[in-house]
């Protein structure tokens, strides 16, 4: 197993509030990784700061060997890093095609013109938007939106995915669809680290989790381990249910 990216005593302080203590964990190439933990645990600002977004207060970040922490979030896009938001960002004024095409033309490879409209349908189709992408980016459902997020999240040719909560909110038969498409770009060697509250999608996407508490990495283990750890269940349910 290669080492993808690698998490070396990561913190952020916000002022007086330590958001991520000290977190350190790394993920395989290829690998789908749960990053779990209850509401303002730290997720979130862990994701900004791989993704360049937030500057580290402390620690490291390595992507294939690299030092990416410090560099800035369009440097870290360009080697290899993508993901989604959990408030999705677009463009609302511009239709579905040119969203994916505006990823593709400030992406790693700045595609432009007819190159960049047919990779762009590729990836459009791939999410299950390609009846909607003559449609108003503004104009679509919030599903549909995390869908376009998604189309120009793998417009980059990402390594590695960073998606958050991106199955939140999906009706079952959603879900299912949201499920096998990561599996599929398993299947074509990205890694993915997800944020996650559906259980289901977890259990069948991550072979290990990591979970997050007030901060701190709490359990790094293959998910049924991590789910049923004491100190986990605690965490998520409170005292009195470990
Ligand atoms: N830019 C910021 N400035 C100040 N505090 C912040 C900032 N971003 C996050 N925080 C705080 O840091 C803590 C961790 O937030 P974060 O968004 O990372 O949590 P999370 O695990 O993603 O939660 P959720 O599951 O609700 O999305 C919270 O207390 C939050 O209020
Ligand atoms: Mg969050």
């Amino acid at each position: 197993m290669t080492t993808l990216l690698a998490l070396d005593g990561l913190t952020k302080r916000f002022g007086g509030l330590t958001a991520v203590n000290g977190v350190s964990f790394a993920l395989a190439r290829g690998e789908v990784v749960g990053l779990l933990g209850p509401n303002g645990s730290g997720k979130t600002t862990v994701l900004n700061m791989i993704s360049g977004f937030l500057m580290p207060t402390n620690g490291a970040i390595m992507l294939n060997g690299e030092r990416i922490s410090g560099l800035r979030p369009n440097r870290i896009a360009t080697k290899g890093v993508a993901r989604t938001f959990q408030l999705v960002r677009a463009l609302p004024s511009l239709s579905v095609e040119d969203n994916v095409i505006a990823a593709l033309a400030f992406g790693r490879r700045r595609l432009w013109g007819a190159v960049a409209r047919d990779e762009a349908r590729i990836h459009i189709a791939e999410v299950g938007l390609a009846d909607r992408a003559r449609q108003q980016a503004g104009s679509l459902t919030y599903i549909d939106q995390k869908r376009m997020e998604l189309a120009r999240a793998l417009a980059a040719e990402p390594e590695l995915l960073l998606l958050d909560e991106w199955l939140a909110g999906l009706n079952p038969t959603e879900l299912r669809t949201g499920i096998d498409l990561i599996l599929s770009l398993r299947d074509r060697g990205i890694s993915v680290l997800l944020v996650e509250h559906v259980m289901d999608a977890i259990r069948a996407l991550c072979g290990r989790c990591i979970v997050m508490n007030a901060g701190q990495k709490i359990a790094d283990a293959a998910t049924a381990d991590a789910l049923s750890d004491p100190e986990v269940v605690r965490a998520y349910l409170g005292d009195g249910h470990a």
